[in-house]
């Protein structure tokens, strides 16, 4: 049995001004007329998994729910973080939440911003990948890189492994998030794979792992699972032992510190939608390398973004290359595609300014 965990608590402030504090990317219609989350749960479903538990911050509890109920697909469960504390608390407090009632689960742990357009393939690799789970390793799904991307972790394989096999390689390490210098290397040597942060493992697995290597975390988010109250159909995670904990990833509380690791290669595409170029990569570029929403209009431009988040707001580009905007009711961005990844700063700049 699989139980399906889905991670929608980030902020995602790449994606700004569409993406926001109050509502965050995975819960927008980026690509598709579905969003990213309600795509992450539809893709997790049917046949051998469980109804998914999500795993989300207070403020985006009725999204979640009202977005839920719009594609008819019920939650085991939507546990509510006191505050957001990085995936290493959610993911723990969704296991020990399992442990407490199928203590043979496994959990597929999914992010919920991300785009994977074919969920059967998607499905077949989780299909592969579940002997090696089963077994006690933790497996963690890969992608093989394109470019020197320097916002994901990459998974090292181990001497021997195959980076294109279609079923669980052993795993030598991870490295998250490298620099320029390092990312470009890890693109020639060919024994790496972009960490998709995509998760199989068996709930006594993880738990013996986090017992390991993080047991200050254990006790902490054991507390709070305990102390969790009911509320209107969501588990509220209780908040005194959760103030207490450290903020950490995953990737860097758990794997990194792990012998028993797996890599999955994932042959599909994949895309985290890291920023807007790649919104505008993945939405599928017209023959001028164009991407217009409605009410966008591109004259004579070329690889250009225009999107309109409002009826009420028609945007015009004339003559533009390489340009991304993207109008709100209340704000507009416009920057080179290529700076995209620097809409963080905008978004530090405005917060500064209060
Ligand atoms: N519930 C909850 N609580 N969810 C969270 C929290 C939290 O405190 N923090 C992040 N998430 C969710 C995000 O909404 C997202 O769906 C997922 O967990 C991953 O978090 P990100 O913040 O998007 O991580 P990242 O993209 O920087 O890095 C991770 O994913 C990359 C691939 O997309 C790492 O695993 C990288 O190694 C990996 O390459
Ligand atoms: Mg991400």
């Amino acid at each position: 049995r699989v139980h399906p965990i889905l991670l929608c608590g980030g902020a995602g402030t790449r994606l700004w001004p569409l993406s926001r504090k109050s509502y965050p990317k995975q819960f927008s219609k980026l690509i598709g007329d579905e969003s990213l989350f309600q795509a992450s749960a539809r893709r997790l479903s049917g046949p051998g998994f469980e109804a998914p538990v999500i795993v989300t911050a207070d403020a985006f509890r009725f999204i979640v729910s009202e977005q839920l109920s719009a594609i008819d697909q019920p939650a085991q469960a939507i546990l509510i973080e006191p505050e957001g504390r990085n995936t290493a608390p959610a993911i723990l407090s969704a296991a020990l939440w399992l442990a407490a009632r199928d203590p043979e689960a496994m959990m597929l742990v999914a992010p919920s911003d991300h785009v994977i357009p074919d969920a059967a393939r998607f499905r077949e690799t989780v299909d592969a990948a579940l002997p090696r789970a089963e077994a006690g390793d933790l497996v963690t799904f890969g992608i093989a890189p394109s470019r020197p991307e320097t916002g994901y972790g990459y998974l090292e394989l181990a001497p021997g492994a195959d980076a294109g096999a279609s079923a669980p390689q052993t795993l030598a390490g991870f490295v998250e998030k490298p620099d320029a210098a390092r990312a470009a290397e890890m693109l020639v040597a060919g024994n790496f794979l972009w960490n998709a942060g995509i998760f199989l493992f068996s709930v006594k697995t993880i738990l013996a792992a986090f017992e390991a290597h993080a047991p200050g975390l254990m006790a902490g988010v054991r507390a709070a699972v305990e102390g969790a109250t009911a509320d209107l159909g969501f588990t509220r995670l209780a908040p005194e032992p959760w103030a207490g904990l450290e903020d950490i990833s995953i990737d860097y509380a758990v794997m990194e510190r792990a012998g028993n690791l797996a890599a999955m290669p994932y042959s599909g595409v994949w895309s985290d939608l890291g920023g807007w170029e790649a919104v505008w990569l993945e939405s599928g570029p017209d023959e001028s390398g164009n991407v217009c929403s409605t009410n966008a209009t591109a004259i004579d431009c070329r690889d250009t973004l225009l999107r309109s988040e409002s009826e009420a707001l028609e945007v015009v580009g004339i003559g533009l290359e390489d340009i991304v905007a993207v109008a709100m009711r209340d704000a507009v961005l416009v920057a080179r595609k290529s700076d995209g990844q620097r809409v963080k700063e905008a978004v530090a700049a405005l917060k500064a300014k209060g």
